[in-house]
């Protein structure tokens, strides 16, 4: 194939442009879940790669009818599932822009527009999360690098503190860092100290309550059994309860001990812009380092998450590269790559930048506590059918759910069915999980667009599925 021209490449966006449009109406309508599986999509996609290059607008045509048909629908208003988000309109189209720019955002000297684009993202963020001005901020891919950058900055800043340079000397030899870290801390923080070389064998546990919230009184006891360099990890917004440690008491315990507190806020520091649960994160500003997502609940496009780091030189002091041939502005502005763990990257400052400007401060506080309001009126009605059972206090946005028969040794097996026949139902998406060993259902909302009605047609299934679950049963 020769070069492609400028005809193709409009007649290639246009049929990028309709398809998504065509998807993207289609959602409040849409099954969630598609019916086409793994193996449909990928006969549609497995042919052998050809020699010849294929015009651009066909590729595009046959992508677009593959990708659609095995896509999950989890931008619709009824997609319950994990914690994943919708897309507010600004930021896809913010999105669109950033792939036809094609900007390197690794360093200033590459783009200035997009490290205009992420500092001026920047202040907002600390801004809007109540967080220190004076805060570091670096752009990476999801919460589990965010976590990764946050705790190497924690890393560099207690083997510092104990005259150890472990960005020259390394590991080997270093003095034994303790990470006091929350019995429900999330998977990700237990990859950040793997690649991080601490290793989970690092992690003192902390005992939680029924809510999974890190017990205060217990981690005063694991921190009065370690010395030396420490970290502790605490959780805004438990990925099953949406609970909180109790941050403040976490951090002045922490401190005492002259120990690090990073916050894992992955969709939890969010709350921070509620009228009526910022109080869940107080405290949260005395922390040292915090990880949260865009992704999430600010309904960016994927993949866009946050590492915010108190002490900027020791953030910097991790992840900052030199290289003869990196131009790196001589007026110390913020070079992109002193900040994360990438060297490229996409700039994901603008799809930010376009889904802040476009809900405005007030947009972003009434969405978030929309999203809180209707896990709330799920629970709400969910309890009204005899035998279903919330288990969690619904304090942000994830709701808990458990299904009783007439045996409850079978609650375990009846609650799995539900789930299946609810994805099976197709009118909503969730998923499950155990919490404390039980079986249960996880409602997260966690989309822009979700309205009072989704909540009542996904409840509808969610009680159509058990009782036909359970009536089987008798
Ligand atoms: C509390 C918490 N931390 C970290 C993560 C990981 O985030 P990401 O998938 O963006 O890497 C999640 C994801 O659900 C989470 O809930």
């Amino acid at each position: 194939m020769s070069r492609p021209s400028t005809s193709d490449l409009a007649d290639v966006l246009r049929i990028a442009h309709e398809r998504s449009i065509d998807y993207l109406d289609s959602l409040p309508e849409r099954p969630v879940f598609p019916r086409a599986s793994f193996e449909d999509a990928l006969a549609a996609l497995a042919a052998p790669l050809p020699d010849e290059g294929e015009p651009a607008n066909e590729v595009i045509d046959a992508l677009a009818r593959a990708g659609e048909l095995a896509a999950v629908a989890s931008s619709s208003p009824r997609y319950f599932g994990y914690v994943i988000g919708g897309t507010l309109p600004a930021a896809i189209a913010a999105d669109w822009l950033t792939s036809a720019w094609d900007q390197n955002a690794g360093l200033w000297s590459a783009t200035p527009a997009a490290s205009a684009a992420e500092q001026a993202v920047a202040p907002w963020l600390l801004d809007l999360l109540g967080l220190p001005s004076t805060a570091s901020v670096g752009f990476v891919t999801g919460c589990q690098m965010a976590n990764f950058t946050c705790l190497a900055a924690a890393r560099h800043a207690v083997l510092r503190r104990a005259g150890w340079n472990v960005e020259t000397d390394g590991l080997q030899g270093a003095p034994r860092i303790r990470v006091v870290a929350s019995a429900e801390a999330h998977v990700t923080i237990h990859g950040a100290l793997k690649m991080l070389g601490l290793g989970t064998g690092a992690i003192v546990p902390v005992e939680t309550d029924g809510e999974g919230r890190m017990i205060e009184a217990k981690l005063r006891e694991a921190l009065r059994g370690v010395d030396g360099p420490t970290i502790v990890c605490t959780q805004a917004g438990n990925v099953n309860t949406g609970s909180f440690d109790p941050i403040a008491g976490i951090v002045e315990a922490a401190h005492e001990k002259n120990a690090w507190v990073h916050v894992d806020g992955a969709f939890g520091l969010w709350a921070a812009v509620s009228t009526t649960r910022a109080h869940l994160v107080r405290g949260v500003a005395l922390a040292d380092s915090w990880a949260t997502d865009a992704h999430k609940w600010l309904n960016v496009p994927y993949d866009s998450g946050i590492a915010i780091v108190a002490h900027p030189e020791e953030h910097f002091g991790a992840m900052s590269l030199k290289a003869e041939y990196l131009e790196k502005t001589a007026t110390a502005l913020r070079e992109p790559l002193d900040w994360v763990p990438e060297f490229s990257r996409r700039a994901r400052g603008f799809a930010l930048w376009a889904g802040l400007r476009s809900l405005g401060r007030r947009g972003l506080t009434e969405m978030i506590d929309r999203c809180c309001d209707l896990a709330v009126l799920a629970a709400e009605l969910l309890r009204k059918e005899p035998g279903v059972e919330i288990l969690n206090d619904v304090v942000v946005n994830q709701t808990l759910i458990r299904f009783h028969g007439e045996d409850p040794s079978g609650d375990d097996r009846l609650t799995r069915e539900v789930i299946t026949r609810v994805q099976e139902d197709r009118v909503c998406w969730l998923s499950g999980t155990r919490w404390h060993d039980k079986e249960a259902m996880r409602f997260s909302v966690s989309n822009w667009s979700t309205t009072a009605r989704d909540i009542e047609m996904t409840v509808e299934s969610i009680v159509r599925c058990y009782r036909e679950a359970r009536g089987e049963r008798r």
